[in-house]
């Protein structure tokens, strides 16, 4: 009964918190209303350095990367600034090889939250275990 309006699921695994969301709605927007913060910063380093690692959604930064670890096939597509982050390898000075290398072995999973809309029930790690001091950190 009432199938038809059912509004998609989203699982944030680590959490263990399911809410529904709107059809199509932001990743990012429902982490943060749920009280999930997609944008960890640098453990305890706090506010002071959260501007630099956090573009407010704006697909520039990287910290808000979640793994999709099911229902990829019900996300919008990965938009190009993802694309740009995660698929391409552009060369850099040291010290930056290592965040690149990061998304080695996720390039099918990892988002970026603020560009990742849902379109059904997916599954969400959120901050994988990776370099935060990505290659926006400095820049
Ligand atoms: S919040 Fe900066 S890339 Fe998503």
């Amino acid at each position: 009964m009432g199938k038809a309006t059912a509004m998609p699921i989203v699982n944030f695994v680590k959490e263990k918190k399911e809410i529904e969301v709107p059809e199509g709605a932001n990743l990012r927007s429902e982490a943060i209303k749920a009280g999930i913060n997609l944008n960890q910063g640098l453990n305890g380093m706090g506010a002071s350095i959260n501007r630099y690692i956090n573009c407010k959604g704006m697909g520039m930064c990287g910290t808000c990367r979640v793994l999709i670890t099911a229902g990829m096939e019900n996300t919008n597509k990965l938009t190009l600034r993802e694309w740009l982050k995660f698929k391409t390898v552009i060369p850099t000075p040291v010290p930056d090889p290592i965040p690149a290398m990061a998304y080695v072995g996720h390039e099918d999973t990892m988002r970026l939250a603020c560009c990742t809309t849902v379109h059904g029930d997916i599954e969400v790690e959120s901050c994988p275990e990776i370099n935060l001091f990505g290659e926006n950190f400095f820049s």
